[in-house]
Order: structure tokens, then C-alpha cells, then sequence
């Protein structure tokens, strides 16, 4: 390689990518594509770590895959392709599961998180063994740095010491790899409820800005978010944090700083605000929708796409593998 590689995995676990998704993950990635040999999985075996329904799960597999190339992944630059499109995943993945402690797995407080709400007997082993594959996402193509939320963050370390550990026990055959925690990303907020993130398992949809709905929806969305009853448009997260989350997502699609738009906004009310930042979130959303269902349209061209990608990325997860393979005796 010539390039660090970059490793980075979406669940198709939503119809349509939100804004936070767009902001904090897509144009981050497509930014980095130039100086990364970036490898981008669309995660479908980790999915089925909690029910899924399999046509739910088809259709958002081909439509997250369709979103991100139509938000600029370019296919021709990055290596996006689909989980299950490459055994090696899951056979990496089972020669972790036997490098690591149950104990330690135990550890990972994003299982205990999920299973707790799932009820602990409702909880497959999957999700238990989840960090393994996750693991097995990042090794298999020697990732330098994963750029990921601070969510994730147990999970990188857990990737690093199983690496070591292989390699100790082994010989030096895997990467150890850095995770990217993205602090300088700006984090949106629902619009309705400003304290916490915008997210697809939100209780409700109301604050919830999807890149695929119609413009339509959004602008009303827009419209109704929550604000203050002082009038005033300023950044103030703690005491005006409706009114910052907008002015967040203005400063962060225009591209311009918030004081600027604060200037321009001086005197005025949130309606003229949100109509402008209506507009904004259109002119963003309006090329990605239209491509998208573009792509969609012609699932067979974009089977094709995946299918080359896969390609490439089985070339050097089976080479990984196969390294791993004979290092073990097996
Ligand atoms: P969700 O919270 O909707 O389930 P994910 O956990 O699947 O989203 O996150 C996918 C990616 O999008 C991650 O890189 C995450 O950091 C980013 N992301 C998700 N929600 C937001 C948000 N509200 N603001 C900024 N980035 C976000
Ligand atoms: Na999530």
C-alpha cells in the first residue's frame, strides 16, 4: 500500500441516512478518500445481530450503498462493498472469538448497553461476539486508522489488543491500528429535542431529518423545530440549544462561520432563520436524493458496482487470511 488505509463500516439499518449521519460520518469520509486507501462496508452481518426482516434488510443494504456513492464515495476511489459479499469477515472473525476472553468480551459496555434493553435472554450471541467481527472488519485490510464516534472506541481497543496478542503469539502478521475519534465533528441535535443527538433510534421522527424524504417534509420538520421564547438568534449551546443545533447545521452545510450567520440574521425572527436553513438543507439533499434513486433505479449497474468492489476487497481480506490461516497451522 501505498496510501494508509482507512476502514470504516455502516449498518444498513435505516430506509434513509439522517443529517447527523450526513454531517458526522459521509462528508467526512468523502474528504478523506483522496489520501486514504479507504476501504467502506456496508455492515450487513452485523445487522443481524438483532432481528432483522430479510427484504427490509435487502433493500437497505442496496439503498445505504446507493446513498453513500451518491453523497460522493466515489466507487472508482474507495472500496465500497457489502459485509457478506466477503467470507473472510466471518472466518476471521470465529479465529478472534477464540483469541479472546470471555471476561473481556464481557467487558464491552456496548453489549451491555443493547442487551440490557433487549432483556439479557432476548440477546443472541451475536451481539455478545459482535466486537470480534468488528475486529475482523478492521484487521483483514491491515487498517492504519479507523475513524470512528467515541461510541466505538472500546471496540478499537479491544481490535488492537487482539492484534498484539496475535502477533505475539503468531508472528507479526496484522496492522495495529489507530482509531480516528472525530471530536472535531459537529454533533446535531433532534430538533425536537435538543439535549440529545439526532438519531434513526429516536422515539420519534419529528426531529429527525432524513436525506431521502421529500423536500416537503423536511421543510416542515424545519419549520416546527424546537427553539426559545427570547427571539434572539445567537449561539449559546446551554441556555439556547434549539436555536444552536440550527445554526450548527447552517454554519456546517454553507460552509460559513456561525457569527457570520448570526450578523446576517441580527434582528430577525427563527421563522426567517429556518425558512433560509429550509433552503440550504434542500440544495444539499436535492443532487444525493435524485442520484440515489438513480442508482436505485438500476439496481442491476449498482450489483455491478458492489460486486467489482468486492472484488478488490477479497483480494486482500483472503491474502490476510491466508496469512493468519498459516500462521496458525490450520
Ligand atoms: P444513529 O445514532 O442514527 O444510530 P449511527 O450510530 O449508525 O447513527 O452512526 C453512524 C455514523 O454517523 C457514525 O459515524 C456517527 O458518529 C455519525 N452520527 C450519527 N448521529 C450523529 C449526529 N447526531 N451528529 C453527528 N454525527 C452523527
Ligand atoms: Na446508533
Amino acid at each position: 500500500h501505498t496510501k494508509p488505509v482507512i476502514f470504516s463500516g455502516m449498518q444498513p439499518s435505516s430506509d434513509s441516512l439522517h443529517l447527523g449521519n450526513y454531517i458526522g460520518a459521509l462528508s467526512q469520509w468523502t474528504q478523506m478518500q483522496d489520501s486514504f486507501d479507504a476501504f467502506f462496508c456496508v455492515v450487513n452481518l452485523h445487522a443481524i445481530t438483532v432481528p432483522q426482516d430479510p427484504k427490509d434488510l435487502a433493500e437497505r443494504t442496496r439503498a445505504t450503498a446507493a446513498q453513500y456513492i451518491a453523497a460522493g464515495i466515489d466507487p472508482e476511489k474507495s472500496t465500497l462493498f457489502v459485509q457478506s459479499h466477503v467470507p473472510a469477515h466471518a472466518e476471521l472473525a470465529w479465529v478472534l472469538n477464540t483469541l479472546t476472553g470471555f471476561g473481556e468480551a464481557s467487558r464491552m459496555t456496548q453489549f451491555k448497553d443493547k442487551s440490557q434493553r433487549q432483556g439479557a435472554d432476548a440477546a443472541s450471541v451475536g451481539l455478545f461476539t459482535y466486537p470480534m467481527l468488528m475486529a475482523s472488519d478492521i484487521l483483514l485490510y491491515q487498517a492504519d486508522t479507523v475513524p470512528v464516534g467515541e461510541d466505538q472506541r472500546q471496540h478499537v481497543e479491544l481490535t488492537r489488543d487482539l492484534a498484539m496478542r496475535f502477533n505475539g503469539r503468531f508472528g507479526e502478521t496484522f496492522t495495529v491500528p489507530e482509531a480516528q475519534i472525530q471530536k472535531g465533528t459537529a454533533k446535531i441535535y433532534d430538533l425536537q429535542d435538543p439535549s440529545s443527538k439526532m438519531s434513526k433510534s429516536a422515539e420519534s421522527e419529528a426531529g429527525l431529518i432524513k436525506v431521502l424524504d421529500d423536500p416537503a417534509v423536511t421543510r416542515k420538520k424545519i419549520m416546527r423545530a424546537v427553539t426559545d421564547a427570547d427571539g434572539e438568534i445567537r449561539y449559546d449551546r446551554e441556555l439556547k440549544p434549539g436555536v444552536s443545533n440550527l445554526l450548527t447545521i447552517y454554519s456546517v452545510l454553507t460552509g460559513r462561520m456561525v457569527e457570520s450567520i448570526e450578523r446576517e440574521f441580527a434582528g430577525r425572527g427563527y421563522g426567517d432563520l429556518k425558512k433560509s436553513l429550509a433552503e440550504v438543507v434542500e440544495e444539499t439533499f436535492t443532487p444525493v436524493r435524485d442520484r440515489t434513486n438513480e442508482l436505485l433505479s438500476d439496481p442491476a449497474e449498482l450489483d455491478r458496482l458492489l460486486a467489482k468492489a468486492a472484488d478488490r476487497a477479497n483480494e486482500v481480506a483472503s491474502t490476510t487470511l491466508a496469512r493468519v490461516y498459516d500462521a496458525m497451522g490450520i
